[in-house]
């Protein structure tokens, strides 16, 4: 195996920029540089305010970045330089043409293959850091053969990422497990060893599982499913603890005692977001439609399908309980991003929320604490519909406080877990609001009984709607 010094990776992203600053982190013989053909996302690497917010991550920049950790748009050069690539850009659902709805993508990793071809003047091991679906690996290798120059070898490993936003860095920092998948051939397991022996300057080996390259492409898509599934799974039988009168909390943890079942991620809540579950099960019921599989195609797809039930029920309880109209009412709606401690806003069951609440033309205030102002706008504006992007700033407002949304509303609904919500001044903001005061808690996060007893009226998901 070649020992690597040098390291590239195409994409600046939220997988990008973390996982190779880790890197450049843990390994400081290794030069990695982080490229992106985004000018203003790599401007923003360079400076003071970093282009994602991740706890954590910023020390780690800072420490490494112009000793032995670059950003930069000169993707030729660090193609050239490096004899290790990571590809990972984005793999957005299609919109258009066959599979649209449902196949991931693949054109921004195929430009990158054929940029890799075409300017690499020295044999590379190519990784696959993006999501992508099964047997891709195989496409990579076929454009990179038929575009190089002679005599160089391109080596494809598969190297899924399993950070969570919001918990990146501690992901990073300690992996349940590093998966690396290679072709079975003594150049495959040699590319695969050199990859192991990055990580292992911090991970230990045994946590480093090496698989064939369709086993690791697939482990992906199954994890998050996997993932995702569980949710859904605990959402749908929130929906029964409500008509019940049994409380999800209570039944998750008695289910999740038992060891085969495990009490993480068992929470039930106004349903996932995120740029990834979503757009991975749409890949695996696309891959299982396409080998002719659509029993397992239909399996998968329940698992949206509750996910939307979920989003869309909550909403709609809002509307029944506030007297069957939001009509011009006052909405605080605390928490837009997808999950607590990042600011990424990518299928956040939030801005769900908040579209069916326009559709009902209430008066929407929101406050988040790391969304910007911009984004929430850019995220509520309907595409393609004239003027909307005017229309949206007459019914939204973005708050900079949670109190500031709350003043005067009628309902607060909480749609991101962050903690600082559980610790708001509740006795100030039922002051401030028009009764009766109502709380819609998406999340699960808050103290219904206390706030009960201030004079709210409380809406938990799962428990029961003892308004
Ligand atoms: P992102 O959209 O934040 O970043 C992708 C970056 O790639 C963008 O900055 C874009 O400008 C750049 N890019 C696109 N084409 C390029 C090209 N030809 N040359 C240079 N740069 C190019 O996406 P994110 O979230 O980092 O996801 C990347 C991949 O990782 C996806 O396949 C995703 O499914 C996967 N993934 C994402 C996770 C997450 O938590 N966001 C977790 C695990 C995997």
């Amino acid at each position: 195996p070649i020992k690597v010094q040098k390291i590239a990776c195409i994409g600046a992203g939220y997988v990008g920029g973390p996982t190779c600053s880790m890197i450049a982190y843990k390994c400081p013989h290794i030069q990695v540089t982080i490229v992106d053909v985004n000018q203003d996302r790599i401007n923003a690497w360079n400076s003071d305010s970093l282009p994602i917010y991740e706890p954590g991550l910023e020390a780690i920049v800072k420490e490494c970045r112009g000793r032995n950790l670059f950003f930069d748009t000169d993707i030729d050069k660090a193609i050239i330089e490096a004899d290790l690539i990571f590809v990972s850009v984005n793999t957005p659902t299609k919109k258009s043409g066959v599979g649209a709805g449902y196949a991931a993508d693949l054109f921004y990793v195929e430009l990158c293959t054929r940029r890799i071809a075409s300017v690499a003047t020295s044999s590379k091991i190519v990784v696959e850091k993006s999501t992508v679906p099964c047997r891709t690996a195989q496409s990579m290798r076929t454009i990179l053969e038929a575009n190089s120059r002679p005599g160089l070898r391109f080596d494809i490993l598969s190297n899924p990422e399993f950070l969570a936003e919001g918990t990146a860095i501690n992901d990073l920092a300690n992996p349940d497990r590093v998966l690396i998948g290679s072709l079975s051939t003594p150049e495959g397991r040699a590319a695969q060893l050199s990859l192991v022996d990055v990580y292992a300057n911090w991970v230990d080996r045994q946590r480093c599982i090496t698989t064939g390259l369709w086993s690791s492409e697939l482990t992906k898509l199954a994890a998050n499913a996997l993932l995702a599934q569980r949710i859904s799974s605990i959402n749908a039988l929130s929906a029964i603890c409500e008509v019940t009168g049994a409380d999800i909390d209570e039944v998750a943890h008695a289910c999740g005692i038992d060891s085969r079942i495990g009490p993480k991620f068992l929470k039930s809540s106004v349903g996932f977001g995120g740029s990834c579950f979503q757009k991975d099960i749409l890949n695996l019921v696309y891959l299982s439609e396409s080998l002719n599989l659509p029993e397992v195609a239909e399996y998968w797809k329940q698992v949206i399908t509750m996910n939307e039930y979920q989003k869309s029920r909550f909403a709609k309880n809002v509307v029944s309980s506030m007297f069957n109209t939001i009509t011009h009412k006052k909405l605080a709606v605390l928490g837009f991003a997808f999950k607590k401690d990042t600011g990424d806003t990518r299928e956040s069951p939030s801005a769900t929320v908040c579209r069916f609440f326009r559709q009902e033309n209430a008066r929407i205030s929101i406050y988040d604490p790391k969304v910007p102002e911009k984004q929430i706008f850019l995220d509520l504006t309907e595409p393609g519909v004239a003027d909307d992007s005017v229309a949206v700033k007459e019914h939204v407002k973005v708050c900079t406080s949670a109190m500031e949304a709350c003043t005067g509303a009628e309902g607060i609904c909480v749609l991101t877990e962050w903690d600082e919500f559980k610790s708001l001044d509740w006795e100030a903001i039922y002051e401030s609001m028009a009764k009766p005061a109502m709380v819609f808690d998406g999340r699960g996060i808050l103290d219904a009984d206390k706030l009960r007893s201030i004079g709210f009226k409380v809406f938990s998901i799962g428990k029961g709607v003892n308004l």
